[in-house]
């Protein structure tokens, strides 16, 4: 493997571990709060965080080279409000996808296309992750103050009622 996508990988390994970390702050925020479907939600992310992280480990030792795993900031333990949440977690997500797109880059730069193939299925996760955070967090918006409404958000959640809107899940070009 070539020494710069190595390295291009090991610093997703610690972007998605940091976001399952991150995840795991707003999933225990919320469980504290007694917001259960909100921070029901967040666990199941930050799982998802902790699973995409592992196939990168998998990935590059798989390919002879050395996942390195790495130390993580403590992320914050208090959160404003669920907009707050969710307005971070769709900006965190768009971050993620700008450094996937990079490494797609180098992936081409370094004509690995192998690794370039591996990363097209996180290219796809990023587009649902980020259309369902865009999804929820419009639907957050909408509620602003009015606490039933965050009750019945929370209890949608929880339930699993809310499904990523059709038109964010269109492919360009589509
Ligand atoms: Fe694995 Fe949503 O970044």
């Amino acid at each position: 493997m070539k020494e710069r996508v190595e390295k291009a990988l090991n610093d997703q390994i610690k972007k998605e571990g940091q976001s399952s970390q991150f995840y795991l702050a707003m999933a225990s925020w919320a469980e504290s709060n007694g917001l259960s479907g909100t921070s029901g939600f967040m666990y199941k992310q930050s799982e998802e965080e902790r699973f995409h992280m592992l196939k990168l480990v998998k990935f590059i030792n798989e390919r002879g080279g050395i996942a390195i795993i790495p130390g993580f900031e403590t992320p914050p333990t208090e959160f404003e409000s669920v907009l707050n949440v969710f307005e971070l977690l769709l900006s965190h997500e768009i971050v993620i996808t700008e450094s996937i797109n990079d490494l797609v880059e180098v992936c081409l730069n370094e004509k690995d296309y192998t690794t370039h193939n591996f990363i097209q299925w996180y290219l796809s996760e990023q587009l649902e992750e980020e259309a369902l955070a865009r999804t929820i967090l419009d639907k957050v918006k909408l509620i602003g103050e009015d606490k039933a409404g965050l009750y019945l958000f929370d209890r949608d959640l929880e339930n699993s009622t809310i499904q990523i809107t059709p038109a964010n899940t269109v492919s360009p070009g589509a």
